[in-house]
């Protein structure tokens, strides 16, 4: 019994002193952090940024992903119900979605999307990626080849990120495999974002606010020892980039069976778009509107500018001169200008381009293996109309993610460049003739197309 007694006195005694290392433990930990905090609000006033809080990382996934029980999200659209034989359904709309990126946490998502918004990953703070893909501007930006830190364009058109989830290989020429690696080209390469891995990395860790977000999304990287990476730089992209989908368009009802969701022109335009004739579904095939592959279809570069051989160059491969990645067309009526070298800034330039006769932009004395698929259609001027008619009902921004109100560096989110080339585009168009028939025609359908939403 006295033993007993004597043990629950020690026991206690062990108790109290734990409980004093505690908290002298706990205390220093406060105390530190009121030091971290103090610096931030220096830090905060100095970039005339108050609201720290914008800067916690969301616990929920965005619209159309799920939160799985090991705390990621997985994508849910309804094509994933269609087994993936082809042509079921109407006329062959129904087919399931090949393999694609996801499983990433809500976190790493929103870390990526203020990665993506701020200019600090740029080398000198002026642009971001959001500059050459603007949200508004079908993640794409208004000209026909960007332009990045130098002032410079560089040497082709921004294409859209929606949907790239599925993508399987990256930029025009396909010389990248995966998304984190594309990452690194825009980053490092001196015409765009001009930065160096060293000033990247240096420009996140000093920042006090990037490394408690890092530590959010990639606890498991922040063991004693272990720090920020440009890894988890890349991978919080990917995850951002990874939820840019869009599979909720009208053309989406209609393949999911709700025929209403198209006019009877709509549908006749499908029927082109799809027909042997045409043949545009047989590389921009449903639902993504691409087949993932490349080809050589021979289109035209910017005046004044020597051929670029495109995939020749990644698989040094003869045959793929001139070969590009076949973009998808959702959102496409967002996206202008269009191919490569944004050489057509209208819609229907880019569709007539197919009308206008195998090779008619092939450089003379140009050996290119033209793809199989491109032929001369001869489509009546209806037909041509019709088709971009038809790719009007494939705009879907529903899940277009919110740009933050302000970056974890205190640039300004919407840099200067972005704003001068808006104002400009903005009095370019005010100067534009709206007399022809078909942009009239085009508005008309974004405005019901909205009424219908
Ligand atoms: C200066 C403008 C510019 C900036 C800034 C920029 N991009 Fe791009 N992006 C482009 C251009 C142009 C291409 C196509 C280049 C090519 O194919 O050679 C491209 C291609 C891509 C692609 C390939 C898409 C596909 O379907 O093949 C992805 C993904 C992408 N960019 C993401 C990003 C990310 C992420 C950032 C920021 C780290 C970024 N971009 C910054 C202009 C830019
Ligand atoms: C042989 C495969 C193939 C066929 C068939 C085909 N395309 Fe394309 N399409 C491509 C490739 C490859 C590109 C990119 C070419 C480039 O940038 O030089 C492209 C680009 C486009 C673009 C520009 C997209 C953008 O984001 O800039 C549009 C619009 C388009 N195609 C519509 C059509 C239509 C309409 C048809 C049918 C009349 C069609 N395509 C038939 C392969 C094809």
């Amino acid at each position: 019994m006295m033993n007993l007694i004597a043990l629950i006195h020690r026991f206690k005694n062990f108790i109290k002193v734990c409980s004093a290392a505690l908290l002298l433990i706990v205390s220093s930990i406060c105390l530190a952090d009121e030091i971290v905090d103090k610096s931030s609000e220096i830090e905060n006033k100095a970039a005339n940024i108050n609201l720290l809080e914008d800067f916690i990382l969301t616990d929920r996934c965005p619209p159309s992903f799920e939160l799985t029980e090991q705390g990621v999200c997985r994508l849910l659209t309804q094509y994933q119900f269609y087994s993936s034989v082809q042509n079921k359904g109407l006329g062959g709309t129904q087919t399931n979605l090949p393999p694609h990126r996801d499983g990433f946490t809500p976190a790493q998502i929103d870390l990526g999307r203020f990665l993506f918004f701020d200019p600090a990953l740029s080398k000198d703070g002026s642009i971001s990626c959001a500059s050459c893909h603007q949200p508004d501007k079908g993640f794409s930006d208004d000209l026909d080849r960007s332009i990045g830190i130098t002032g410079e364009k560089v040497a082709r058109s921004a294409p859209t990120l929606w949907n790239v989830a599925f993508v399987d290989k990256f930029f025009w020429d396909v010389r990248a495999k995966t998304l984190e690696e594309q990452a690194q080209g825009p980053l490092f390469d001196p015409l765009e974002m001009g930065n160096t891995r060293e000033h990247l990395l240096a420009t996140l860790t000093s920042n006090s606010r990037y490394v408690a977000m890092f530590k959010q999304a990639f606890p498991q990287y922040f063991l004693p020892g272990k720090s920020l990476q440009l890894a988890q730089v890349y991978t919080a992209l990917t995850a951002f980039q990874a939820s840019l989908i869009s599979l909720n368009s009208r053309y989406d009802r209609y393949a999911h069976g709700y025929h209403q969701a198209l006019t009877d022109e709509e549908i006749a335009g499908l029927n082109v778009f799809r027909s042997f004739v045409a043949r545009c579904a047989e590389c921009h095939q449903p639902p993504l509107f691409t087949n993932n592959e490349i080809a050589v279809i021979g289109t035209p570069e910017p005046e004044g500018r020597s051929l670029d051989i495109g995939a020749e160059k990644t698989y040094n491969a003869p045959k793929l001169r001139g070969a590009f990645k076949v973009p998808t067309l959702r959102n496409i009526t967002k996206s202008a200008p269009y191919m490569h070298s944004g050489r057509y800034a209208d819609l229907r330039d880019a569709v007539k381009f197919y009308n206008d006769g195998r090779g008619n932009s092939v450089p003379e004395g140009e050996e290119m293996l033209l793809h199989w698929h491109i032929s001369e259609p001869d489509l009546t001027d209806d037909e041509l109309d019709l088709i971009v008619t038809f790719l009007g009902t494939l705009t879907d921004e529903s899940l277009t993610p919110q740009i933050p109100k302000q970056v974890p560096s205190g640039l300004a989110v919407i840099d200067e460049r972005f704003q001068h080339n808006k104002k400009n585009q903005q009095s370019l168009q005010q100067k534009k003739p709206t007399n022809t028939a078909l942009t009239t025609k085009k508005s008309h359908q974004n405005v019901s197309m909205q009424s219908g939403e």
